[in-house]
């Protein structure tokens, strides 16, 4: 689905990537665990083409994205739905308004058939029929949920959660955890995530890159990384034993 081939980016002087390679299987989960200021968030803006890498190829759904223009880097960037960390609603808009925002801009559907398309990415959030809620109304959590909804409105082939856990109490990230594996189920999606929480890459991954110094240096099943030598996936890992309850 999608292959990144050593990939090399620099800002200034400060070398982020360094020969990053990864692959994105079809309808998996794939999570790319790395320490902050690792360049998760740079890989991945390669990936959606936000940022064009000083050397390396990235192909998505076989195209390569050097060979593409703006306009085209428009279209690749529409089959991605993305919920990063502060993937803020609108306060202002109700719930039906926040999630056929992408709808009404993107799609030339009727308001009868984005009714229909909102009442049905509550439903797969567990949230059916709370179009008139004000976000001030809902908890956090729901926030999140309705985030999502919004995310899927337009039926991405392929969703990145950048960091979705950072921040939240343990029961909230188990929530969450839940919500992504659930959603890769229901729409078999391809399914990026960005995550410095270990545990929860363990739990809903099919696959785990580690990124460090610049280079995916593991790479596998979790059952595979669990048994991985590299120091850093190690101290990742030392850190489950040490805290057996997640506290970010
Ligand atoms: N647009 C940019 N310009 C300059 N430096 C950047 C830019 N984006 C990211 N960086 C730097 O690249 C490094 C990796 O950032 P990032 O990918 O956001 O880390 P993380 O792994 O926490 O997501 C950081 O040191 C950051 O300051
Ligand atoms: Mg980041």
């Amino acid at each position: 689905m999608i292959d990144v081939q050593d990939l090399h980016k620099s800002f200034k002087q400060q070398v982020v990537l360094d020969g990053a390679s990864i692959f994105f299987a079809e309808g998996k989960i794939t999570t790319i665990l790395g320490g902050s200021g690792s360049g998760k968030s740079v890989l991945v803006k390669h990936i959606i083409g936000l940022l064009r890498p000083d050397s390396g190829t990235i192909v998505v759904d076989g195209q390569d994205l050097e060979t593409l223009d703006d306009r085209e880097l428009l279209q690749v960037r529409k089959k991605f739905g993305y919920l990063f960390q502060d993937s803020a609603l609108f306060d202002f808009m109700n719930v039906f308004d926040n999630i056929s925002f992408p709808l009404f801009e993107h799609t030339r559907l009727k308001r009868s058939e984005v009714q229909h398309v909102v009442a049905e990415k509550l439903r797969l959030v567990g949230l059916a029929g709370i179009e008139k809620k004000m976000p001030s109304e809902l908890s956090g959590g729901m926030k999140k949920r309705v985030a999502l909804a919004r995310a899927v409105a337009l039926d991405p082939k392929i969703i990145i959660y950048d960091e979705p856990t950072t921040g939240l109490d343990p029961v909230m990230t188990d929530t969450v955890n839940d919500l992504i594996a659930t959603t890769q189920e229901a729409l078999g999606i391809t399914t990026i995530v960005i995550s410095h929480d270990i545990r929860s890459s363990l739990r809903i991954s099919d696959f785990l890159g580690l990124l460090n110094e610049g280079k995916i240096v593991e790479f596998g099943t979790p059952e595979k990384v669990q048994e991985s030598e590299h120091p850093m996936m190690r101290l990742f890992l030392a850190g489950i034993e040490r805290a057996p309850v997640s506290k970010s």
